[in-house]
Protein backbone atom coordinates (compact mmCIF):
# COMPACT_ATOMS: atom_id res chain seq x y z
CA UNK A 1 0.00 0.00 0.00
CA UNK A 2 1.27 3.50 -0.63
CA UNK A 3 0.76 6.55 1.08
CA UNK A 4 -2.79 8.01 1.50
CA UNK A 5 -3.32 10.73 -1.54
CA UNK A 6 -5.75 13.55 -1.72
CA UNK A 7 -6.02 13.20 -5.38
CA UNK A 8 -5.16 10.64 -7.40
CA UNK A 9 -5.42 11.29 -11.16
CA UNK A 10 -5.49 8.66 -14.06
CA UNK A 11 -4.01 9.71 -17.21
CA UNK A 12 -0.73 12.21 -17.81
CA UNK A 13 -2.58 14.14 -20.95
CA UNK A 14 -3.20 17.79 -20.92
CA UNK A 15 -6.12 17.21 -18.30
CA UNK A 16 -4.55 15.16 -16.17
CA UNK A 17 -1.12 16.66 -16.35
CA UNK A 18 -2.56 20.43 -15.83
CA UNK A 19 -4.94 19.27 -12.95
CA UNK A 20 -2.06 17.47 -10.69
CA UNK A 21 -0.03 20.80 -11.33
CA UNK A 22 -2.57 23.20 -10.14
CA UNK A 23 -3.93 20.54 -7.31
CA UNK A 24 -0.18 20.48 -6.08
CA UNK A 25 -0.11 24.19 -6.34
CA UNK A 26 -3.22 24.08 -3.72
CA UNK A 27 -1.95 22.16 -1.10
CA UNK A 28 -3.31 18.83 -2.15
CA UNK A 29 -0.65 15.56 -2.44
CA UNK A 30 -1.08 14.56 -5.70
CA UNK A 31 -0.52 11.57 -7.34
CA UNK A 32 -0.63 10.45 -11.12
CA UNK A 33 -0.58 7.01 -13.13
CA UNK A 34 0.42 6.71 -16.19
CA UNK A 35 0.74 3.50 -18.14
CA UNK A 36 3.08 5.03 -20.97
CA UNK A 37 7.17 5.32 -20.57
CA UNK A 38 6.44 9.52 -21.03
CA UNK A 39 4.40 11.92 -19.77
CA UNK A 40 1.66 14.49 -21.51
CA UNK A 41 -0.47 11.98 -23.03
CA UNK A 42 -2.05 12.13 -26.72
CA UNK A 43 -1.34 15.53 -26.70
CA UNK A 44 2.56 15.93 -26.25
CA UNK A 45 3.46 12.54 -28.11
CA UNK A 46 1.33 11.66 -30.37
CA UNK A 47 -0.36 14.45 -31.24
CA UNK A 48 -0.91 18.32 -30.87
CA UNK A 49 3.19 18.82 -30.70
CA UNK A 50 4.16 16.55 -33.10
CA UNK A 51 1.83 17.02 -35.40
CA UNK A 52 2.80 20.94 -34.83
CA UNK A 53 6.58 19.97 -35.59
CA UNK A 54 6.00 18.41 -39.15
CA UNK A 55 3.66 21.26 -40.10
CA UNK A 56 5.74 23.85 -39.41
CA UNK A 57 8.64 21.65 -40.78
CA UNK A 58 7.00 21.13 -43.93
CA UNK A 59 5.24 24.95 -44.26
CA UNK A 60 8.88 25.88 -44.26
CA UNK A 61 10.08 23.55 -46.57
CA UNK A 62 7.47 24.50 -49.07
CA UNK A 63 7.82 28.09 -48.85
CA UNK A 64 11.47 27.32 -49.55
CA UNK A 65 10.19 25.39 -52.68
CA UNK A 66 7.59 27.80 -53.98
CA UNK A 67 7.71 31.09 -51.85
CA UNK A 68 10.94 32.53 -51.32
CA UNK A 69 11.29 33.89 -55.97
CA UNK A 70 8.40 36.43 -55.59
CA UNK A 71 10.45 38.09 -52.12
CA UNK A 72 13.74 38.23 -54.47
CA UNK A 73 15.11 35.04 -52.89
CA UNK A 74 16.98 32.54 -55.48
CA UNK A 75 18.21 29.48 -53.97
CA UNK A 76 18.35 25.74 -55.45
CA UNK A 77 14.98 23.73 -55.20
CA UNK A 78 14.95 22.64 -51.42
CA UNK A 79 15.93 18.53 -50.70
CA UNK A 80 14.13 17.07 -48.21
CA UNK A 81 16.07 15.24 -45.63
CA UNK A 82 12.89 13.50 -43.95
CA UNK A 83 15.06 11.94 -41.62
CA UNK A 84 15.87 15.31 -39.76
CA UNK A 85 12.58 16.38 -39.86
CA UNK A 86 11.38 13.61 -38.03
CA UNK A 87 14.54 13.64 -35.79
CA UNK A 88 13.26 17.45 -35.12
CA UNK A 89 9.96 15.70 -34.53
CA UNK A 90 11.26 13.64 -32.02
CA UNK A 91 13.24 15.99 -30.56
CA UNK A 92 10.47 18.66 -29.88
CA UNK A 93 8.21 15.67 -28.12
CA UNK A 94 10.83 14.56 -25.80
CA UNK A 95 11.95 18.62 -25.06
CA UNK A 96 7.87 18.60 -24.15
CA UNK A 97 7.45 15.97 -22.25
CA UNK A 98 10.42 16.24 -20.40
CA UNK A 99 9.15 19.63 -19.49
CA UNK A 100 6.07 17.36 -17.55
CA UNK A 101 8.50 15.49 -15.87
CA UNK A 102 10.30 18.67 -14.57
CA UNK A 103 7.21 20.33 -13.32
CA UNK A 104 6.14 17.18 -11.76
CA UNK A 105 8.98 17.17 -9.81
CA UNK A 106 9.17 20.53 -9.42
CA UNK A 107 5.87 20.13 -7.79
CA UNK A 108 6.32 17.33 -5.77
CA UNK A 109 3.47 14.94 -7.75
CA UNK A 110 4.00 11.10 -7.17
CA UNK A 111 3.85 9.32 -10.54
CA UNK A 112 2.66 5.54 -10.58
CA UNK A 113 3.86 3.56 -13.75
CA UNK A 114 1.11 1.03 -15.02
CA UNK A 115 -2.31 0.54 -16.16
CA UNK A 116 -4.67 2.17 -13.58
CA UNK A 117 -7.70 0.78 -12.44
CA UNK A 118 -10.66 1.80 -9.68
CA UNK A 119 -11.72 -1.24 -7.58
CA UNK A 120 -14.14 1.55 -5.25
CA UNK A 121 -14.03 5.28 -4.08
CA UNK A 122 -11.22 5.79 -2.72
CA UNK A 123 -8.80 3.34 -4.10
CA UNK A 124 -6.48 3.01 -7.17
CA UNK A 125 -5.16 -0.09 -8.35
CA UNK A 126 -1.49 0.16 -10.69
CA UNK A 127 -0.48 -2.63 -12.47
CA UNK A 128 2.98 -2.19 -14.07
CA UNK A 129 4.16 -4.49 -17.05
CA UNK A 130 5.91 -6.35 -14.61
CA UNK A 131 6.55 -6.70 -11.30
CA UNK A 132 3.97 -6.21 -8.08
CA UNK A 133 0.65 -4.15 -8.42
CA UNK A 134 0.30 -0.98 -6.08
CA UNK A 135 -3.01 -0.03 -4.28
CA UNK A 136 -3.45 3.88 -3.68
CA UNK A 137 -5.28 5.20 -0.84
CA UNK A 138 -6.79 8.71 -2.23
CA UNK A 139 -9.73 10.70 -0.99
CA UNK A 140 -10.53 11.62 -4.84
CA UNK A 141 -9.97 10.47 -8.34
CA UNK A 142 -10.00 11.95 -11.66
CA UNK A 143 -9.99 9.59 -14.69
CA UNK A 144 -7.88 11.76 -17.53
CA UNK A 145 -7.93 8.93 -19.52
CA UNK A 146 -7.90 10.74 -22.89
CA UNK A 147 -9.51 9.08 -26.07
CA UNK A 148 -8.06 6.41 -29.02
CA UNK A 149 -8.75 6.82 -32.82
CA UNK A 150 -11.73 5.60 -34.07
CA UNK A 151 -11.46 2.83 -36.94
CA UNK A 152 -13.53 1.83 -39.88
CA UNK A 153 -15.03 -1.92 -39.80
CA UNK A 154 -13.07 -4.46 -41.37
CA UNK A 155 -10.07 -2.53 -41.67
CA UNK A 156 -6.72 -3.49 -40.06
CA UNK A 157 -4.60 -0.64 -38.48
CA UNK A 158 -0.74 -1.48 -39.17
CA UNK A 159 0.46 1.93 -38.53
CA UNK A 160 2.95 1.60 -41.62
CA UNK A 161 0.74 1.45 -44.50
CA UNK A 162 -3.05 1.60 -42.96
CA UNK A 163 -2.15 4.19 -40.35
CA UNK A 164 -3.88 6.64 -38.02
CA UNK A 165 -2.44 9.27 -37.32
CA UNK A 166 0.00 7.72 -35.03
CA UNK A 167 1.50 5.88 -37.48
CA UNK A 168 1.19 9.02 -40.07
CA UNK A 169 3.72 11.09 -37.88
CA UNK A 170 6.27 8.34 -38.67
CA UNK A 171 6.52 7.52 -41.89
CA UNK A 172 9.85 6.75 -43.19
CA UNK A 173 9.07 7.78 -46.25
CA UNK A 174 6.86 10.36 -48.37
CA UNK A 175 4.06 8.24 -50.12
CA UNK A 176 3.37 8.69 -53.41
CA UNK A 177 -0.51 8.81 -53.11
CA UNK A 178 -2.12 9.04 -49.68
CA UNK A 179 -5.53 8.88 -49.17
CA UNK A 180 -7.22 10.30 -46.34
CA UNK A 181 -10.56 8.97 -44.71
CA UNK A 182 -12.05 11.78 -43.06
CA UNK A 183 -11.86 15.72 -43.78
CA UNK A 184 -11.34 16.43 -40.72
CA UNK A 185 -8.70 18.62 -38.90
CA UNK A 186 -6.57 15.49 -38.64
CA UNK A 187 -7.14 14.75 -41.93
CA UNK A 188 -6.48 18.49 -43.21
CA UNK A 189 -3.87 18.54 -40.90
CA UNK A 190 -1.41 15.34 -41.70
CA UNK A 191 -2.78 15.56 -45.24
CA UNK A 192 -1.08 19.05 -45.72
CA UNK A 193 1.85 17.52 -44.44
CA UNK A 194 2.26 15.09 -46.79
CA UNK A 195 1.22 16.69 -49.67
CA UNK A 196 3.78 19.45 -49.01
CA UNK A 197 6.26 16.97 -48.65
CA UNK A 198 5.59 15.66 -52.37
CA UNK A 199 2.40 13.45 -51.80
CA UNK A 200 -0.35 12.73 -54.10
CA UNK A 201 -3.69 13.92 -51.43
CA UNK A 202 -7.13 12.61 -51.92
CA UNK A 203 -9.24 13.23 -49.30
CA UNK A 204 -12.33 10.99 -48.67
CA UNK A 205 -15.29 12.16 -46.21
CA UNK A 206 -18.89 11.03 -45.82
CA UNK A 207 -20.09 14.42 -45.47
CA UNK A 208 -21.12 16.84 -48.37
CA UNK A 209 -18.67 19.10 -46.68
CA UNK A 210 -15.06 19.62 -45.07
CA UNK A 211 -14.82 20.13 -40.67
CA UNK A 212 -17.82 19.74 -39.89
CA UNK A 213 -18.81 22.11 -36.66
CA UNK A 214 -17.25 24.85 -38.21
CA UNK A 215 -18.43 27.60 -40.11
CA UNK A 216 -19.77 26.39 -43.45
CA UNK A 217 -18.97 29.45 -45.70
CA UNK A 218 -15.44 29.03 -43.69
CA UNK A 219 -15.22 25.49 -44.81
CA UNK A 220 -16.16 25.81 -48.67
CA UNK A 221 -13.89 28.59 -49.06
CA UNK A 222 -10.94 27.10 -47.02
CA UNK A 223 -11.54 23.46 -49.09
CA UNK A 224 -11.20 26.15 -52.67
CA UNK A 225 -7.82 27.07 -50.68
CA UNK A 226 -6.78 22.98 -50.11
CA UNK A 227 -7.57 22.06 -53.74
CA UNK A 228 -5.39 24.84 -55.30
CA UNK A 229 -2.96 23.94 -53.11
CA UNK A 230 -3.61 20.28 -55.00
CA UNK A 231 -5.27 18.76 -52.35
CA UNK A 232 -7.90 16.62 -54.09
CA UNK A 233 -11.58 16.08 -52.36
CA UNK A 234 -14.02 13.11 -52.60
CA UNK A 235 -17.22 14.56 -50.16
CA UNK A 236 -20.30 12.57 -49.68
CA UNK A 237 -18.25 9.28 -49.91
CA UNK A 238 -17.50 6.47 -47.91
CA UNK A 239 -14.75 4.08 -47.69
CA UNK A 240 -16.35 0.50 -47.88
CA UNK A 241 -12.40 -1.62 -47.31
CA UNK A 242 -9.33 -1.55 -48.64
CA UNK A 243 -7.32 -4.21 -50.34
CA UNK A 244 -3.44 -4.92 -50.43
CA UNK A 245 -2.44 -5.31 -53.99
CA UNK A 246 -0.02 -7.89 -54.67
CA UNK A 247 2.96 -5.42 -55.62
CA UNK A 248 2.42 -4.11 -52.19
CA UNK A 249 -0.12 -0.96 -52.92
CA UNK A 250 -3.54 -0.47 -51.77
CA UNK A 251 -7.03 0.01 -53.07
CA UNK A 252 -8.78 1.89 -51.50
CA UNK A 253 -12.71 1.46 -52.16
CA UNK A 254 -15.11 4.20 -51.82
CA UNK A 255 -18.75 4.36 -52.58
CA UNK A 256 -20.94 7.28 -52.41
CA UNK A 257 -22.49 7.52 -49.24
CA UNK A 258 -25.91 7.32 -49.93
CA UNK A 259 -25.20 4.20 -51.73
CA UNK A 260 -24.05 3.22 -55.94
CA UNK A 261 -21.40 2.39 -57.79
CA UNK A 262 -18.01 2.26 -55.72
CA UNK A 263 -14.50 3.27 -57.84
CA UNK A 264 -11.10 2.14 -56.72
CA UNK A 265 -8.77 4.30 -55.40
CA UNK A 266 -4.87 3.20 -55.55
CA UNK A 267 -2.70 4.28 -52.45
CA UNK A 268 0.79 3.97 -50.63
CA UNK A 269 -0.67 4.75 -47.63
CA UNK A 270 -4.05 5.23 -46.33
CA UNK A 271 -4.92 7.65 -43.15
CA UNK A 272 -7.86 6.81 -41.24
CA UNK A 273 -8.77 9.93 -39.67
CA UNK A 274 -12.43 9.59 -39.04
CA UNK A 275 -12.69 10.53 -35.07
CA UNK A 276 -11.18 9.77 -31.53
CA UNK A 277 -13.53 7.74 -29.04
CA UNK A 278 -13.62 8.07 -25.53
CA UNK A 279 -11.10 5.53 -23.81
CA UNK A 280 -12.21 3.86 -20.79
CA UNK A 281 -10.55 -0.26 -21.13
CA UNK A 282 -8.82 -1.34 -18.13
CA UNK A 283 -10.39 1.40 -15.45
CA UNK A 284 -12.52 -1.38 -14.47
CA UNK A 285 -15.70 1.51 -14.08
CA UNK A 286 -18.51 -1.10 -13.82
CA UNK A 287 -17.46 -2.29 -11.20
CA UNK A 288 -16.71 1.28 -9.40
CA UNK A 289 -20.16 1.73 -10.42
CA UNK A 290 -19.05 4.73 -12.60
CA UNK A 291 -21.86 5.38 -15.73
CA UNK A 292 -21.23 6.37 -19.11
CA UNK A 293 -22.77 7.75 -21.80
CA UNK A 294 -24.44 6.82 -24.85
CA UNK A 295 -20.84 7.59 -26.65
CA UNK A 296 -18.91 5.89 -24.27
CA UNK A 297 -17.72 9.24 -21.86
CA UNK A 298 -17.59 9.12 -18.73
CA UNK A 299 -21.07 10.72 -17.27
CA UNK A 300 -20.25 14.03 -15.60
CA UNK A 301 -22.04 16.49 -13.61
CA UNK A 302 -21.16 20.54 -13.98
CA UNK A 303 -18.56 19.42 -11.12
CA UNK A 304 -17.05 16.95 -13.20
CA UNK A 305 -18.41 14.81 -10.70
CA UNK A 306 -18.86 10.94 -11.83
CA UNK A 307 -22.12 8.94 -10.82
CA UNK A 308 -19.91 7.96 -7.85
CA UNK A 309 -18.97 10.34 -5.36
CA UNK A 310 -15.13 11.40 -4.55
CA UNK A 311 -14.68 10.40 -8.72
CA UNK A 312 -14.28 12.72 -11.34
CA UNK A 313 -13.55 12.69 -15.16
CA UNK A 314 -12.00 15.49 -17.46
CA UNK A 315 -10.85 15.95 -21.12
CA UNK A 316 -11.51 13.68 -24.04
CA UNK A 317 -13.03 11.06 -22.06
CA UNK A 318 -15.91 13.51 -20.99
CA UNK A 319 -18.56 15.48 -23.49
CA UNK A 320 -17.40 18.12 -25.15
CA UNK A 321 -14.79 18.97 -28.04
CA UNK A 322 -11.76 16.89 -28.12
CA UNK A 323 -9.21 19.64 -27.46
CA UNK A 324 -6.11 19.94 -25.60
CA UNK A 325 -6.43 23.58 -23.93
CA UNK A 326 -10.62 22.08 -23.33
CA UNK A 327 -8.67 18.97 -20.97
CA UNK A 328 -6.33 21.59 -19.63
CA UNK A 329 -9.21 24.47 -18.28
CA UNK A 330 -11.24 21.28 -17.21
CA UNK A 331 -8.01 20.05 -15.02
CA UNK A 332 -7.87 23.43 -13.53
CA UNK A 333 -11.53 23.47 -12.42
CA UNK A 334 -11.75 20.39 -11.23
CA UNK A 335 -8.37 21.14 -8.89
CA UNK A 336 -10.06 23.94 -7.85
CA UNK A 337 -13.29 22.50 -7.32
CA UNK A 338 -11.79 20.12 -5.08
CA UNK A 339 -10.13 22.69 -3.01
CA UNK A 340 -13.13 24.54 -2.13
CA UNK A 341 -12.61 27.16 -5.39
CA UNK A 342 -15.26 28.12 -7.57
CA UNK A 343 -13.77 26.43 -10.75
CA UNK A 344 -15.60 26.52 -14.02
CA UNK A 345 -14.75 26.27 -17.70
CA UNK A 346 -16.48 29.10 -20.40
CA UNK A 347 -17.48 26.36 -22.68
CA UNK A 348 -19.13 29.58 -24.84
CA UNK A 349 -15.46 30.72 -26.01
CA UNK A 350 -13.33 28.10 -26.48
CA UNK A 351 -10.97 28.54 -29.87
CA UNK A 352 -10.35 25.36 -32.17
CA UNK A 353 -7.49 25.89 -34.96
CA UNK A 354 -6.99 23.97 -37.40
CA UNK A 355 -2.86 24.43 -38.32
CA UNK A 356 -2.88 23.96 -42.13
CA UNK A 357 -1.94 27.13 -44.53
CA UNK A 358 -3.67 28.79 -44.50
CA UNK A 359 -5.00 28.46 -40.77
CA UNK A 360 -8.14 27.96 -39.70
CA UNK A 361 -9.61 29.50 -36.17
CA UNK A 362 -12.87 30.00 -34.34
CA UNK A 363 -14.42 31.03 -31.77
CA UNK A 364 -17.99 30.90 -30.28
CA UNK A 365 -21.29 30.35 -32.47
CA UNK A 366 -20.60 29.71 -36.33
CA UNK A 367 -23.25 31.60 -38.97
CA UNK A 368 -25.29 28.11 -38.91
CA UNK A 369 -25.45 27.27 -35.32
CA UNK A 370 -26.74 31.23 -35.46
CA UNK A 371 -29.71 30.36 -38.33
CA UNK A 372 -30.69 27.22 -36.22
CA UNK A 373 -31.27 28.71 -33.04
CA UNK A 374 -32.94 31.64 -34.76
CA UNK A 375 -30.87 34.50 -33.51
CA UNK A 376 -30.83 37.86 -35.09
CA UNK A 377 -27.30 37.99 -36.35
CA UNK A 378 -25.48 40.67 -38.15
CA UNK A 379 -22.19 39.80 -39.81
CA UNK A 380 -18.56 41.76 -40.43
CA UNK A 381 -16.07 40.42 -42.85
CA UNK A 382 -12.54 41.77 -43.40
CA UNK A 383 -10.27 40.30 -46.50
CA UNK A 384 -7.09 40.06 -46.01
CA UNK A 385 -6.39 40.94 -49.32
CA UNK A 386 -7.06 44.47 -47.78
CA UNK A 387 -4.50 44.08 -45.41
CA UNK A 388 -1.18 46.10 -45.71
CA UNK A 389 1.09 43.52 -43.66
CA UNK A 390 -0.88 40.84 -45.30
CA UNK A 391 0.31 42.35 -49.13
CA UNK A 392 3.87 42.85 -47.88
CA UNK A 393 4.00 38.75 -46.52
CA UNK A 394 2.25 38.02 -49.74
CA UNK A 395 -0.34 36.04 -47.29
CA UNK A 396 -3.18 37.75 -48.74
CA UNK A 397 -5.99 34.49 -48.86
CA UNK A 398 -8.67 34.18 -46.20
CA UNK A 399 -11.11 36.99 -44.48
CA UNK A 400 -11.98 38.08 -41.13
CA UNK A 401 -15.74 36.82 -40.23
CA UNK A 402 -17.57 38.11 -37.18
CA UNK A 403 -21.00 37.15 -35.81
CA UNK A 404 -22.53 40.11 -33.59
CA UNK A 405 -25.98 40.18 -32.22
CA UNK A 406 -28.68 42.74 -33.73
CA UNK A 407 -30.00 44.25 -31.24
CA UNK A 408 -27.30 44.26 -28.25
CA UNK A 409 -24.28 44.26 -30.67
CA UNK A 410 -22.55 41.86 -28.53
CA UNK A 411 -19.79 39.28 -30.37
CA UNK A 412 -21.38 35.67 -30.74
CA UNK A 413 -19.01 34.53 -32.87
CA UNK A 414 -15.61 34.72 -35.07
CA UNK A 415 -13.78 32.70 -37.65
CA UNK A 416 -10.50 33.71 -39.24
CA UNK A 417 -9.22 32.09 -42.25
CA UNK A 418 -5.42 33.88 -42.76
CA UNK A 419 -1.86 32.95 -41.60
CA UNK A 420 -1.40 33.42 -38.08
CA UNK A 421 -4.97 33.07 -37.31
CA UNK A 422 -4.80 30.71 -34.45
CA UNK A 423 -2.50 33.46 -32.92
CA UNK A 424 -5.12 35.85 -33.61
CA UNK A 425 -8.34 34.85 -32.40
CA UNK A 426 -7.38 35.30 -29.27
CA UNK A 427 -8.30 38.93 -29.08
CA UNK A 428 -11.73 37.46 -30.08
CA UNK A 429 -11.98 35.21 -27.15
CA UNK A 430 -10.66 37.67 -24.59
CA UNK A 431 -13.43 40.09 -25.78
CA UNK A 432 -15.93 37.38 -25.96
CA UNK A 433 -14.58 36.12 -22.10
CA UNK A 434 -15.90 39.76 -20.69
CA UNK A 435 -19.15 39.47 -22.96
CA UNK A 436 -17.89 42.59 -25.82
CA UNK A 437 -19.07 44.59 -28.34
CA UNK A 438 -18.15 44.30 -31.65
CA UNK A 439 -17.73 48.53 -31.18
CA UNK A 440 -14.95 47.55 -27.84
CA UNK A 441 -13.08 45.82 -30.66
CA UNK A 442 -13.95 48.62 -33.50
CA UNK A 443 -12.77 51.53 -30.68
CA UNK A 444 -9.62 49.30 -29.92
CA UNK A 445 -6.13 50.91 -31.22
CA UNK A 446 -5.14 47.80 -33.48
CA UNK A 447 -0.96 48.39 -34.45
CA UNK A 448 -0.10 49.39 -37.58
CA UNK A 449 0.61 47.25 -40.09
CA UNK A 450 -0.73 44.19 -38.65
CA UNK A 451 -2.37 41.14 -40.09
CA UNK A 452 -4.95 41.86 -36.69
CA UNK A 453 -5.87 44.85 -38.22
CA UNK A 454 -8.13 42.61 -40.43
CA UNK A 455 -9.89 41.77 -36.96
CA UNK A 456 -10.62 45.16 -35.96
CA UNK A 457 -12.02 46.29 -39.54
CA UNK A 458 -14.10 43.63 -39.36
CA UNK A 459 -15.54 44.68 -36.15
CA UNK A 460 -15.95 48.37 -37.40
CA UNK A 461 -17.69 46.56 -40.63
CA UNK A 462 -20.48 46.10 -37.83
CA UNK A 463 -20.38 49.17 -37.18
CA UNK A 464 -20.59 52.22 -39.45
CA UNK A 465 -18.33 50.43 -41.75
CA UNK A 466 -14.76 49.17 -42.32
CA UNK A 467 -12.57 51.84 -43.72
CA UNK A 468 -9.71 49.73 -45.52
CA UNK A 469 -12.73 48.98 -47.92
P1 LIG B 1 -4.87 12.26 -23.45
O1 LIG B 1 -3.94 13.30 -23.91
O2 LIG B 1 -5.39 11.29 -24.45
O3 LIG B 1 -4.10 11.47 -22.28
C1 LIG B 1 -4.61 10.34 -21.69
C2 LIG B 1 -3.48 9.64 -20.98
O4 LIG B 1 -4.04 8.64 -20.15
C3 LIG B 1 -2.49 8.92 -21.89
O5 LIG B 1 -1.19 9.27 -21.52
C4 LIG B 1 -2.75 7.43 -21.63
O6 LIG B 1 -1.59 6.62 -21.73
C5 LIG B 1 -3.23 7.48 -20.19
N1 LIG B 1 -4.08 6.35 -19.78
C6 LIG B 1 -5.23 5.93 -20.36
N2 LIG B 1 -5.78 4.93 -19.65
C7 LIG B 1 -4.95 4.71 -18.60
C8 LIG B 1 -4.97 3.83 -17.50
N3 LIG B 1 -5.98 2.98 -17.30
N4 LIG B 1 -3.95 3.88 -16.62
C9 LIG B 1 -2.92 4.75 -16.78
N5 LIG B 1 -2.86 5.61 -17.79
C10 LIG B 1 -3.86 5.62 -18.69
N6 LIG B 1 -5.80 19.26 -29.56
C11 LIG B 1 -5.57 20.59 -29.57
O7 LIG B 1 -6.14 21.32 -28.77
N7 LIG B 1 -4.69 21.15 -30.47
C12 LIG B 1 -4.05 20.41 -31.38
O8 LIG B 1 -3.27 20.95 -32.18
C13 LIG B 1 -4.28 19.01 -31.40
N8 LIG B 1 -3.65 18.24 -32.30
C14 LIG B 1 -3.87 16.89 -32.27
C15 LIG B 1 -3.23 16.11 -33.23
C16 LIG B 1 -3.43 14.75 -33.25
C17 LIG B 1 -2.72 13.91 -34.28
C18 LIG B 1 -4.27 14.14 -32.28
C19 LIG B 1 -4.47 12.66 -32.26
C20 LIG B 1 -4.93 14.91 -31.33
C21 LIG B 1 -4.73 16.29 -31.34
N9 LIG B 1 -5.39 17.12 -30.43
C22 LIG B 1 -5.18 18.47 -30.45
C23 LIG B 1 -6.31 16.58 -29.41
C24 LIG B 1 -5.58 16.46 -28.07
O9 LIG B 1 -4.45 15.64 -28.21
C25 LIG B 1 -6.53 15.88 -27.01
O10 LIG B 1 -7.70 16.66 -26.96
C26 LIG B 1 -5.88 15.88 -25.66
O11 LIG B 1 -4.68 15.14 -25.66
C27 LIG B 1 -6.82 15.29 -24.58
O12 LIG B 1 -6.18 15.30 -23.36
P2 LIG B 1 -6.59 14.29 -22.20
O13 LIG B 1 -5.74 14.68 -21.04
O14 LIG B 1 -8.04 14.25 -22.04
O15 LIG B 1 -6.15 12.84 -22.71
P1 LIG C 1 -12.97 14.89 -36.72
O1 LIG C 1 -14.18 14.57 -35.97
O2 LIG C 1 -12.41 16.27 -36.71
O3 LIG C 1 -13.19 14.54 -38.27
C1 LIG C 1 -13.55 13.27 -38.70
C2 LIG C 1 -14.10 13.40 -40.12
O4 LIG C 1 -14.29 12.11 -40.63
C3 LIG C 1 -15.45 14.11 -40.16
O5 LIG C 1 -15.42 15.06 -41.17
C4 LIG C 1 -16.42 12.97 -40.43
O6 LIG C 1 -17.58 13.40 -41.13
C5 LIG C 1 -15.56 12.06 -41.26
N1 LIG C 1 -15.98 10.66 -41.28
C6 LIG C 1 -16.50 9.93 -40.26
N2 LIG C 1 -16.74 8.66 -40.66
C7 LIG C 1 -16.36 8.59 -41.96
C8 LIG C 1 -16.35 7.55 -42.93
N3 LIG C 1 -16.77 6.33 -42.64
N4 LIG C 1 -15.89 7.83 -44.18
C9 LIG C 1 -15.44 9.07 -44.49
N5 LIG C 1 -15.44 10.10 -43.60
C10 LIG C 1 -15.88 9.86 -42.36
O7 LIG C 1 -11.89 13.82 -36.26
P2 LIG C 1 -10.33 13.71 -36.49
O8 LIG C 1 -9.89 14.56 -37.62
O9 LIG C 1 -10.06 12.26 -36.53
O10 LIG C 1 -9.76 14.32 -35.16
C11 LIG C 1 -10.12 13.77 -33.87
C12 LIG C 1 -10.11 14.81 -32.81
O11 LIG C 1 -8.81 15.26 -32.56
C13 LIG C 1 -10.95 15.99 -33.21
O12 LIG C 1 -12.10 15.97 -32.43
C14 LIG C 1 -10.13 17.19 -32.90
O13 LIG C 1 -10.76 17.97 -31.95
C15 LIG C 1 -8.83 16.65 -32.32
N6 LIG C 1 -7.74 17.29 -33.06
C16 LIG C 1 -7.55 18.63 -32.92
C17 LIG C 1 -6.60 19.29 -33.63
C18 LIG C 1 -6.48 20.74 -33.49
O14 LIG C 1 -7.05 21.29 -32.56
N7 LIG C 1 -5.75 21.42 -34.37
C19 LIG C 1 -5.70 18.58 -34.54
C20 LIG C 1 -6.00 17.18 -34.64
C21 LIG C 1 -6.96 16.58 -33.91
Amino acid sequence: MADQFDLTIIGSGPGGYVCAIRAAQLGMKVAVVEKWATLGGTCLNIGCIPSKALLHASEVFEEAGHGFKALGIDIPAPQLNLKQMMNHRAETVASNVGGVDYLFKKNKITVFRGIGSIPAAGKVLVTPQSGPQTEIATKNIVIATGSVSANLPGIVIDEKQIVTSTGALTLEQVPNKLVVIGAGVIGLELGSVWMRLGAQVTVVEYLDRILPGMDSEVARQFQRMLQKQGMEFKLSSKVAGIDKQENGSLQVRVEPAKGGEAESLEADVALVAIGRKPFTEGLGLDIAGVALDERGRVRVDAQYKSSVDGIYAIGDVIVGPMLAHKAEDEGIAVAEILSGQAGHVNYAAIPAVVYTTPEVASVGKTEDELKAEGIDYKIGKFPFTANGRAKAMLATQGFVKILADVSTDRVLGAHIVGKNAGEMIHELVTLMEFSGAAEDLARTTHAHPTLSEAIREAALALGDGAIHI
